[in-house]
């Protein structure tokens, strides 16, 4: 019951990337949802990576992973088209 409950948790509040600015994984993934496809572009959204950079790394990470996982939903969705 604890173990489901932490889950839950994970899956249910969000979690800031960038303390600088306070931005969460799920502004990230709104904005990468909405077409900011690399860092400059979420950083220039979002302003994440703008203040001491320690989550810059994590951050370009987050949107890769976000962005593979479009192109893989992506190219799903042609091949159950063709
Ligand atoms: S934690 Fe993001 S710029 Fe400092």
């Amino acid at each position: 019951m604890i173990l489901q409950s932490r889950i839950i948790s994970i899956y249910t509040h969000p979690m800031y990337v960038c303390m600088c600015h306070g931005v969460t994984d799920r502004q990230i993934k709104q904005a990468v949802a909405d077409g900011h496809r690399d860092f400059l572009s979420i950083q220039a959204e979002l302003g994440a990576g703008t203040g001491c950079g320690g989550c810059r790394d994590f951050t370009a990470d987050l949107i890769d992973d976000l962005t593979q996982k479009s192109l893989s939903a992506r190219a799903g969705e042609l091949s159950h088209a063709a």
